[in-house]
């Protein structure tokens, strides 16, 4: 089992330090675990809890599940079997509150709100408290859940007064549904964990989020290596090779760096033992500013969102 120092990040109001690079439950995993009908919410799907256990090997501590992920009893077993103290991990979970995509809509898991949601988390992965818990996107409608935004966020705020979770955030939140909770919140969203990578920076949720003390965490950093997601012949696509040859890193260490440099929280996923472990080399190289800056640069002549187009480029 590998045993090393993680960097972290530190929360403005609790203090916890949490560590600066987190593995994921979604995307890849989530696909695995919808896919197999027989497993659902309550029953771990044994690739996944080995996948799960393989990171927790790689000495990933910082772990990210969410209602609609179905992965909240596959995290938890592989927490379990791993035999390591529950205090040395950092559990994050999401409020599913129902979504609007491609013409659909989705339900809430939860719909009377996120406190229903974390007494079910918490009985599925047998803890007596998460890390951290988020809504997890910005879907308020009749449809999806049976509470507002604002109604949502004061069961948060009953959640971390009754210590269910030690910190509570957002995810997906765009700045005006931020400060519509900054209305009427006594204790402000922690975390905002967004898609952000260098073909989608972010740049006004950042700013704001950096000047209100909100840690951001990026989801998808990778994006800008899969011409899957991206399409080919990128403007970055010279440049990072010349980079990863410059710092004789592979593409994803170099968009992960540049993630983390830029002070957010990237969080990443992979099947591949190997590919886990690596991750950790982000924290043994730096960046020069004059390449950063250049990443950033050229990063920004293009833009990718590859989630919820349909809520925040409404107005472009
Ligand atoms: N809040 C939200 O709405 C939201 C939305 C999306 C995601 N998330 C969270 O963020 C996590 C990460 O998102 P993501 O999966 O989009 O992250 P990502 O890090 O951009 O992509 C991960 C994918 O990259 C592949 N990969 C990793 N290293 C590689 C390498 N060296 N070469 C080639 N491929 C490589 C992995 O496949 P292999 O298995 O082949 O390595 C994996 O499928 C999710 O799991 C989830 O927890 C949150």
């Amino acid at each position: 089992m590998e045993s090393r120092k993680i960097p972290t990040f530190s929360l403005s109001r609790s203090g916890d330090r949490i560590p600066a690079i987190g593995f994921g439950s979604g995307t890849k995993q989530k696909r695995l675990k919808h896919s197999d009908l027989r497993y659902g919410m309550k029953h771990a799907h044994p690739a996944l809890v080995q996948t799960f256990k393989e990171a927790i090997d790689a000495g990933f501590r910082h772990l990210d599940t969410a209602e609609c992920y179905l992965t909240r009893i596959d995290v938890g077993t592989a927490v379990e079997q791993s035999g390591i103290d529950r205090s040395e991990f950092w559990i994050t979970d999401k409020w599913d509150q129902g979504w609007l995509m491609d013409g659909k809509v989705f339900k809430s898991r939860s719909p009377s709100g996120p406190y229903e949601s974390i007494k079910k988390c918490l009985e599925l992965m047998h803890l007596s408290h998460l890390n951290l818990f988020l809504i997890h996107g910005p879907y308020f409608t009749k449809e999806t859940c049976n509470v507002t935004v604002e109604e949502a966020w004061k069961q948060m705020e009953q959640i971390y007064e009754e210590g269910l979770a030690d910190n509570i955030g957002v995810s997906n939140f765009d700045v005006p549904l931020l400060k519509r909770v900054f209305k009427v919140c006594k204790y402000k969203p922690q975390v905002d964990q967004i898609e952000y990578h260098l073909y989608l920076q972010q740049k006004e949720i950042v700013d704001f989020c950096k000047k209100n003390d909100i840690l951001v965490e990026a989801f998808s950093p990778l994006t800008p290596m899969f011409s899957d997601r991206v399409g080919k012949n990128r403007p970055l696509n010279d440049i990072i090779a010349r980079l990863c040859k410059k710092y004789n890193v592979e593409p994803n260490l170099l968009l992960l760096r540049w993630v983390y440099q830029s002070g957010v929280l990237p969080l990443t996923t992979s099947s591949n033992p190997q590919r886990m472990k690596y991750t950790f080399k982000i924290f043994d190289f730096e960046l020069e500013p004059e390449d950063f800056n250049e990443l950033q640069r050229i990063g920004q002549t293009f833009h990718y969102r590859g989630f919820f187009e349909n809520y925040f480029e409404r107005k472009e």
